[in-house]
């Protein structure tokens, strides 16, 4: 598609019929080409691993690097539009795409949430509050960040991190050179102040590019070791705090003119503050519970809004629960599976290789209360974490 006509496709409807091209064959991915497909889509993936999750579920994968041009260029020429299921891809790559295809989403966004130094400056400038941080280039600013931010504190990559890769807790002033020495090297660092909080929510929104905009249901995410363990939704916290984590997800999506899926992850502290930790521009894991849980799923709703679509009711049916099954954790499922109640609804990626901590599929369990789901999970005795009192304090993060 030629550049004179970008503004038309972006406003125009990308019909069923169509082709998505996807960048990245993922779990995300292949959700996406799944919700896709049942409203009449066809998928091309790009992805350097032959059977990508999302390539099993794909009409074709063209297997290639992401940095590789030619091979976006085919996908380009492959696909009416493309949209991509994680971050860390070469936004340059995202960017020429842009210029000869239709990206609703575009490569400014993605080149923001890329990097959490640029992720929190966008935030606060757009009157959205943020953890305190700083910018650690040397040994020497990481003495002063702790100095003026104190213990505990966070060491993070900027760059490439995800389920808590790349991070450091620096709970005193011996554990900072450690920290320091294992994260040099891998680009710029940021040092965020250690962050008390009662819980952590998240909102995914749905924007479409003419500005409409339609928010999940507030979730409740459960983390350890970095990596999100459940959901659980309704989130357990009171209606003026529910509506305070909507508006600021509304917020960020509007100023940073997101179109399709943001995920805006935050920390709520006990005198009732909220502030955003992350932003995903794309399809989030907590927010997986849509998929049994509400009337449209996030991965539709995503297609509905790049494809400008009229976005889909987002109204939650019934209390769930999303339990992450990493590799640990999958045999002893599986184990279950023939004996398991019919409100457990289990969903698998399709990966080769199942690694302790790796991500091998989820499951939503619905039922009358999120008290009932919660105890569904625990009598299926597959996970050491299912609620946020089984995880150990900071020392483990
Ligand atoms: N500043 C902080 N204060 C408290 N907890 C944090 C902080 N930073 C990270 N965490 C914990 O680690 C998890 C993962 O960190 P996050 O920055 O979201 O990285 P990732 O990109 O790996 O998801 C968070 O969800 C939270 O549980
Ligand atoms: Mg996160």
């Amino acid at each position: 598609m030629e550049r004179g006509i970008d503004l038309v496709t972006t406003a125009s409807v990308v019909l069923p019929g169509s082709t998505v091209g996807i960048l990245g064959g993922g779990q995300l991915g292949r959700m996406l080409a799944l919700a896709g497909r049942h409203m009449g889509y066809r998928f091309v993936v790009l992805d350097p691993t032959p059977d990508a999750p999302a390539a099993q579920v794909a009409d074709r994968q063209i297997v290639a690097p992401f940095a590789d041009r030619e091979a976006a260029r085919t996908l380009a020429a492959q696909a009416d539009v493309i949209t991509y299921e994680f971050e860390h891809l070469d936004a340059n790559v995202v960017a020429e795409l842009e210029a000869r295809a239709c990206v609703p989403q575009g490569s400014r966004l993605l080149r923001i949430t890329q990097n959490r130094l640029m992720e929190k400056r966008a935030l606060e400038a757009s009157g959205i509050p943020v953890a305190p941080f700083r910018e650690v280039a040397s040994r020497a600013d990481l003495e002063r960040a702790l100095d003026e931010l104190g213990f505990p504190a966070v060491l993070k990559t900027a760059t490439g991190g995800y389920d808590g890769k790349g991070q450091r807790v620096i709970r005193a002033r011996e554990e900072a050179e450690p920290a320091y020495a294992d994260l040099a090297g891998r680009g710029p660092l940021v040092l965020e102040a250690w962050v008390p909080f009662v819980k952590e929510l998240s909102v995914v929104v749905a924007r479409r590019p003419d500005g409409a905009m339609r928010p999940f249901p507030v979730a409740e995410n459960v983390h350890a070791s970095g990596i999100l363990r459940t959901t659980i939704v309704p989130a357990r916290v009171d209606e003026a705090t529910a509506r305070r984590a909507t508006e600021l997800a509304c917020t960020a999506a509007e100023r940073l003119n997101a179109v399709g899926l943001l995920a805006v992850e935050m920390f709520l502290t006990a005198d009732g503050t909220l502030r955003v930790n992350e932003l995903a521009p794309r399809p989030h894991n907590s927010g997986h519970f849509t998929m049994d849980a509400c009337v449209t799923s996030q991965f539709e709703q995503h297609l509905r809004a790049i494809c400008n679509l009229p976005l889909g009711d987002a109204r939650l049916l019934t209390p769930v629960v999303m339990v992450n099954v990493l590799g640990a954790h999958l045999p002893r499922l599986l184990q279950r599976l023939p004996h398991l109640d019919g409100r457990v609804k289990v969903h698998l990626y399709g990966k080769a290789e199942a690694r302790p901590m790796r991500k091998m599929g989820h499951v939503n369990i619905v039922a009358d209360s999120v008290a009932e789901a919660l105890a569904m999970a625990r009598a299926l005795d597959v996970w050491d974490v299912v609620d946020a009192g089984d995880v150990k304090p900071v020392s483990d993060a």
